[in-house]
């Protein structure tokens, strides 16, 4: 947990993050829990789950779901209604990417099935749970939604056609639902991560070892901040849109990327 992170009152808050057995899930969870609000782990990852709403302790318990299930999705937050009595928070987190090299090629020879799991999971399951989540807020008159998106979804990036359309759709649903649901009393907002340190990406990119390693000091040199992003650094913007401070903030994407598609960091 960010030491440094500001401190929002989210106490009496119920939050559901989902995709946060570890990640920058782990991360948005441990901060909204730091700052009062009790978190609904959720992942496909039972076990890892489990220990996850463990480690945070009183304020957390784990509800199992598979985002791309709608079913699924319903019973995740009926269930989270039925335990914790109400929904003001709901992270759309949970997400997949490819580094297969495979799926790494341009979109002419994209495999179609991995277009389908990408589009399935990331999109798909992100529509299901603003759906869910915003029935159960309607009724509540307030809530806030945070889908996750990526640096991805703001411009385009290369052999990643799968990722680059739900992330990108994200946003645009993202402004869609802030514009029906605002009169409404919710607020709908997303944030894009860079280049983000997990346990995934330290042992594909950033660590010693990493079968990207080159990959990831050629990202880096576009960054002006000229590092990754830490998890916690994700988690505090999503807990600043969760809280009240934000309160006047809907349909807007927070992008978190040390700067790197702000501007073409090159000189020419
Ligand atoms: N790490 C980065 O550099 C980075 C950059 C841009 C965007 N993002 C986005 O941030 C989010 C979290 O990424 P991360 O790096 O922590 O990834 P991660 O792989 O470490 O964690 C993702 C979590 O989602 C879970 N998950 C996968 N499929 C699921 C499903 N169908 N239903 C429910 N849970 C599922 C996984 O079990 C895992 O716990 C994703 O949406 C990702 O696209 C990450």
């Amino acid at each position: 947990m960010n030491q440094k992170n500001a401190q929002y009152n989210l106490k009496d808050k119920i939050a559901i993050v989902t995709g946060s057995a570890g990640g920058i899930g782990k991360a948005i969870a441990a901060n909204l829990a730091a700052n009062g609000a009790a978190v609904v782990i959720s992942d496909v990852q039972v076990e890892k789950g489990q220990k996850t709403a463990q480690e945070l302790g009183g304020n957390a318990i784990f509800v199992p779901c598979d985002v791309s299930d709608c079913e699924q999705v319903w019973s995740l937050v009926s269930t989270t209604v039925d335990r914790l009595g109400r929904l003001d928070v709901m992270v759309n987190n949970a997400g997949i990417n490819s580094s297969r090299p495979e799926d790494r090629v341009t979109f002419d020879r994209y495999p179609d099935e991995t277009w389908r799991k990408m589009i399935d999971v990331d999109l798909n399951g992100t529509f299901y749970c603003c759906k869910a989540a915003a029935q159960v807020m309607l009724e509540q008159k307030s809530g806030s939604i945070i889908n996750i998106s990526s640096v991805a979804g703001v411009v385009a990036l290369r052999l990643q056609i799968g990722f680059v359309a739900a992330k990108a759709a994200i946003l645009k649903i993202t402004e869609a639902m802030a514009c029906e649901l605002g009169p409404k009393g919710l607020r709908i907002n997303a944030v894009s991560p860079g280049s983000t340190l997990t346990e995934g990406t330290r042992k594909l990119f950033y660590g010693e070892s990493g079968s990207f390693q080159e990959q990831a000091e050629r990202v880096v040199s576009f960054i002006p901040q000229g590092r990754p992003g830490e998890a916690e650094e994700i988690a505090d913007a999503v807990t600043f849109l969760a809280s009240d401070a934000a309160s006047y903030i809907n349909g807007h994407n927070i992008v978190v990327d040390g700067g790197w598609t702000c501007g073409f960091n090159r000189d020419f």
